[in-house]
């Protein structure tokens, strides 16, 4: 009896040890599945590939408060692109920012045009436009540059349509300097890495001149003016033209010509995140950006303008931003401010 009770213990024992490991295993495959899925943390993952892209560096503070915002925006595209749009977006050097810090240091200022009145009268072409125009096919166009975090859009914007018509004109296709305008043209209304306009900008190089991009570099910050290097001019523009706002065919006509400069509302996701295809909604019309029409193709459903960023060649389509061509004031209210400038 006693032999049994005691044989029915151990055994009781023996079972209890074996459900004890078992369980124990169960727990340590449980810990090891768990380390393999935060390794496989796809946020993670993406976010280490994402900080090795684009070469960022934070601090270990900095590090958490990087991460919630790329997840917050990783999930953001990850839904967009579920959704049925024109238009894709991606990750790119944005992607770390809130949404604030974005608008802040990119959108610096609401720039609203004062001035309503035609700058100088227009004498387009009375021909109908091509019905496809690309002035980046012609040679006509600088590679795209980075303003980095520096609200100098309007200098990148008036630079851009300045070199493609220099070349237009005749002359090699030269690189020209945003800084100076950036640093310079204050006495004509602009506010260094805060803000400005493409006019004025205009203004400036017109009065004083320019000098190249390799004379006066570019460095993405507020600098003090250098006379030295601003004096080195290297092309002057005689004036510029305000073209008819709120027309699609104006602004056409006057992209068939040259590369002319707008303003465009950019403070949506949508557009930050912008990465191929064409914006056909919910941009805005409230200009906080200046960027270039190089081109347009209006035998494509939708038809677009081919814009031209100044936000480096990884955002968008190598820099480049296709928007649909309507009436009024315009897809992300692109017909509302356009200039170009002349010799
Ligand atoms: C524009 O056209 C008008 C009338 O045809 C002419 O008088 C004027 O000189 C032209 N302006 C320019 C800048 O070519
Ligand atoms: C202007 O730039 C030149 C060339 O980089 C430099 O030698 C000079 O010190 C600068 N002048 C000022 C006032 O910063
Ligand atoms: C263009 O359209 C916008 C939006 O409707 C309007 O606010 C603006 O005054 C128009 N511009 C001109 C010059 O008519």
């Amino acid at each position: 009896m006693l032999s049994h009770k005691v044989s029915k213990i151990i055994l009781l024992a023996f079972s209890l040890g074996l459900i004890l490991e078992f369980s124990t295993k169960m727990y340590s495959n449980y810990i090891k599945s768990r380390i393999i899925l935060d390794v496989l943390d796809l946020d993670l993952q993406e976010f280490y590939a994402y900080i090795e892209e684009y070469g960022k560096n934070y601090n270990q503070q900095e590090f958490q408060v990087r991460f919630k915002n790329f997840k917050d925006n990783s999930a953001y595209i990850r839904l967009f692109n579920l959704q049925d749009h024109t238009w894709k977006l991606g990750v790119n050097f944005l992607a770390d920012l809130s949404y604030e810090e974005y608008k802040t240091t990119y959108l610096p200022h609401k720039f609203q045009k004062s001035k309503t009145q035609q700058n100088e009268p227009q004498n387009l072409s009375q021909q109908p436009y091509p019905p496809t125009m690309d002035w980046r096919t012609k040679g006509a166009v600088t590679p795209v540059k980075n303003q980095q975090a520096c609200g100098g859009c309007y200098a990148f914007s008036a630079v851009s349509s300045i070199e493609s018509a220099w070349f237009i004109a005749g002359h090699p296709l030269t690189s020209f300097s945003e800084q100076c305008i950036i640093d310079c043209s204050s006495a004509y209304g602009n506010d260094h890495c805060y803000g400005g306009l493409v006019d004025q900008a205009f203004d400036y190089v017109k009065a004083k001149g320019l000098p190249t991009e390799a004379t006066y570099p570019y460095l993405s910050a507020n600098e003090k003016c250098n006379h030295t290097l601003a004096d080195q001019v290297a092309v002057k523009i005689t004036g510029y033209v305000d073209v008819q706002a709120n027309s699609s065919t104006a602004l056409l006509t006057a992209v068939a010509q040259q590369p002319v400069s707008v303003g465009v509302e950019a403070d949506q996701l949508s557009w930050s995140f912008y990465k191929s295809g064409v914006i056909t909604r919910d941009c805005g019309i409230y200009i906080d950006h200046a960027v270039v029409v190089d081109g347009y193709d209006t035998t494509q459903n939708p038809p677009y303008y081919i814009v031209r960023n100044s936000w480096g060649p990884k955002w968008g389509m190598a820099g480049y931003v296709l928007i649909e061509i309507k009436d009024g004031p315009g897809m992300c209210g692109i017909q509302q401010l356009p200039s170009y400038p002349y010799f």
